[in-house]
């Protein structure tokens, strides 16, 4: 990767971490169902995985709700991000800012930036629509919005989707963190648009970031087509489809997740507060938080790894991202956030 690639969970450059806050994982870990199916199985390991990901696709399309032949597997969502812009080569795309960095990597052309303002406690308001010019041909969406934690307001959500279904526009709705949330899934609107394209990963709820698996959902095939001709044949391994049929068959993992992270992320939120930190609104499994002294290095030093959010177009350094985790781990974090 090249030198403007920062992300979270980045403990192979940052030793000595034993508390990870900078990725947004799910706090519970991986499904002990995942795990058993992965050690049960992995005698299939040595097969190659079906090119077209039959069994993994049916089972995700039951679990959404949508017909089979509007799913498509991949490396990961980062994977069919970059997949998505081969495919569609816009001239201009419309990305929020600040937002999830790889979509503005994986783009080659140029690119309009809708600013969240901190202000507004960085939530999309209707002006979005005077963005999408007549040249623009792709617009990603991310629902909720990384690194601000933000749903998109329904009804702005269904205007700019209909707007660009008119116009023959493609629109991302990422939804990879919105099973931590109660927010509404883009998904009702897939049958009246045809160039809508969700994209979710196991990656987060599951805790499998190194299995590598995302899949989006869209009613055009053309699209899809296009992408499974530009990926190598075997792009989602043995061990990431069988991880994600295991995933998606643990009883009440997404409910119970959910459940810890309104409440821990109610109980991190104020804890902040209270230290005098500016905490803007959201509904993620993490938090956007402003500070006035520095967090990251103090914070490093005890062992305790922070997303700083300088390089995020629309953020400075004093603007930082924290994991919602378990009670312990959060009382951990800001015992060290007290510390000065
Ligand atoms: C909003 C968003 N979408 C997609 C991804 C990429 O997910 P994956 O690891 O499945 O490629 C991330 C990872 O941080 C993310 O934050």
């Amino acid at each position: 990767v090249g030198a403007d690639f920062f992300h979270g969970g980045d403990i192979y450059t940052n030793k000595g971490v034993t508390l990870d806050f900078s990725v947004n994982t799910n706090p519970f870990g991986m499904p002990e169902c995942v795990r058993e199916a992965l050690i049960a199985r992995a005698d299939e390991f040595a097969r190659y995985p079906d090119p077209n990901n039959r069994a993994l696709c049916e089972a995700i399309a039951k679990y959404e709700g949508v017909p089979v032949e509007f799913i498509l597997c991949g490396n990961g969502a980062a994977d069919l991000i970059y997949r998505l812009c081969y495919a569609v080569m816009p001239l201009a795309a419309l990305v929020l800012a600040p937002t999830f960095s790889e979509y503005e990597r994986a783009l080659s052309c140029g690119i309009t930036r809708y600013f969240l303002k901190p202000e507004n406690q960085f939530a999309v308001l209707d002006d979005i629509l005077d963005y999408i010019t007549s040249d623009v041909e792709i617009i990603f969406l991310c629902h909720p919005n990384n690194p601000t934690g933000r749903l998109f307001p329904r009804e702005i959500l269904k205007d700019v989707v209909y707007f660009a279904a008119r116009r023959g526009i493609t629109v991302v709705v990422d939804e990879c963190f919105i099973d931590f949330t109660g927010g509404a899934s883009a998904k009702d609107f897939l049958n009246d648009a045809q160039n809508l394209v969700i994209l979710k990963a196991f990656t987060k709820m599951y805790a499998c970031a190194g299995l590598r698996l995302g899949y989006i959902i869209t009613p055009d095939v053309k699209l899809t087509d296009t992408l499974t001709k530009e990926a190598q044949p075997w792009s989602v391994s043995v061990p990431a489809s069988i991880a994600g049929i295991a995933a998606l068959s643990c009883a009440d993992w997404v409910t119970k997740t959910r459940e810890l992270i309104i409440s821990e992320r109610s109980y991190l939120s104020g804890e902040l507060k209270k230290l005098g930190f500016t905490v803007f609104d959201g509904d993620a499994n993490f938090i956007l938080l402003k500070s006035e002294r520095p967090l990251y290095e103090p914070l490093l030093e005890k062992g305790i790894l922070i997303r700083p959010c300088g390089n995020f177009a629309g953020l400075d350094s004093s603007y930082y991202r924290l994991a919602v985790k378990t009670r312990e781990e959060n009382i951990r974090l800001v015992r060290a956030m007290s510390d000065g």
